[in-house]
């Protein structure tokens, strides 16, 4: 009913307007007033954090695109090598887990078939299995040594937006406290990612303050026939979840790609008036951000219609956008909170231009628990 969409038109619209509060819910008791994190209710010691070797992550869909994010958190706070895999390919492989290989589970439901096998192999092989979940009293909870649950509230919407806000706040919250267990060389940055990790509910919520062009922007290519997503380090995995939210929500092609993999297949692609949205990581990454904005230009001298999601202020990039999306400067890592959500209104509003229901989309379910 109208009521339960709390005045919107569909869930997903609330959900996404939800996701500043689902943040900081998701923070809420998780830092201490010294700015330390507090997360027993992992289950987890010091002792055998301290024994990890390596960190396996396995999820599907939006949940796995979380995971990517995780794997350059970890491995740069944390320092410990980390791998992600699609639950349906770890199931049926023969990792070499042992006792001090530790295996995050992803999944907002806590139900999807795959990943549930996939936790079930790697417990066989005696690996200490976590979890992040959105449902408490689900299956994943119950067979996992641990849970970090995610307070996103109940999400109704098939394409998750909300909950992989939160889970990428667990999948911080997890990597700088391994660091602050572990006491990695990032002692100082840890301490100050976590001080900016509470800023973030305002940050996403200024995001949503300013998403009329993009709605506006999504309306203008409803008619079109592709849409390719470009990033780089986090951008990459965020590049994917755009293009997976276009595919779910508006039945059209669409695909992300690692900028740095352009020339290797995917310029050939490029014609004349094809829209190609670019997350440019912040300015501090000079690198990063150099490399990207070259890959702009290539792509705009091939004809490529430009839309970029750059930190407000980065006037490099203006000569070459077509259209400038601005989101708030926060430390590359982080970026992903507030890239994504633009990518989540431009769908939802393309979707809904071409009179598509965006709370069931066809085909699509919200867990997938059969095979
Ligand atoms: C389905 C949903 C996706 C979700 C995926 C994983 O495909 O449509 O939105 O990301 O399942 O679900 P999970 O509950 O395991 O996170």
């Amino acid at each position: 009913s109208a009521a339960e969409k709390g005045g919107y038109d569909y869930f997903m619209l609330k959900e996404i307007a939800e996701q500043p509060r689902a943040v900081a819910d998701t923070l809420l008791g998780r830092i201490g007033s010294d700015g330390r994190l507090h997360l027993d209710e992992m289950r987890i010691t010091d002792q055998q954090l301290r024994e990890i070797d390596k960190i396996i992550i396995i999820a599907c869909g939006t949940s796995y695109h979380a995971g990517l994010i995780a794997k350059y958190a970890i491995e740069h706070w944390a320092g410990l090598p980390c791998e992600v895999e699609v639950a349906s390919e770890f199931r049926y492989r023969d990792p070499i887990l042992t006792r001090s290989t530790l295996v995050i589970a992803i999944s907002q439901s806590g139900e999807s078939m795959d990943t549930l096998m996939a936790v079930r192999h790697a417990r066989e092989q005696k690996a200490r299995v976590l979890c992040i979940c959105n449902v408490n009293g689900s299956t994943m909870p119950r067979e996992c040594d641990g849970v970090l649950y995610t307070h996103a509230g109940p999400e109704v919407g098939v394409a998750a937006t909300k909950t992989f806000l939160t889970q990428l706040v667990a999948v911080y919250l997890i990597a700088l406290y391994i660091a602050q267990v572990r006491g990695t060389k990032w002692g100082d940055e840890v301490f100050a990612m976590v001080q900016l990790l509470a800023t973030m509910p305002e940050k996403v919520e200024k995001v949503l303050e300013t998403m009329e062009p993009v709605r506006e922007l999504a309306r203008s290519l409803a008619g079109e026939r592709s849409v390719l997503f470009l990033g780089r380090h986090v951008g990459f995995p965020v590049a994917l979840e755009g293009a997976l939210k276009l595919k779910e929500l508006a039945y059209m092609h669409a695909e992300g790609f690692a900028a740095g993999e352009l020339k290797h297949g995917p310029i050939a692609l490029i014609e004349e008036g094809l829209p190609v949205i670019v997350v440019v990581p912040p300015r501090a990454r000079e690198v990063l951000h150099d490399k990207i904005v070259s890959n702009i230009q290539e792509i705009r001298a091939r004809g490529a219609r430009t839309i970029v999601i750059a930190e407000e202020g980065d006037d490099t990039v203006v000569p070459y956008s077509d259209t400038l999306i601005e989101v708030p400067a926060v430390p590359t890592l982080l970026q992903p909170l507030v890239a994504t959500v633009p990518l989540q209104v431009f769908s939802c509003e393309l979707a809904t231009a071409k009179g598509h229901d965006v709370d069931q989309p066809r085909n699509l379910a919200k867990s997938v628990t059969v095979e």
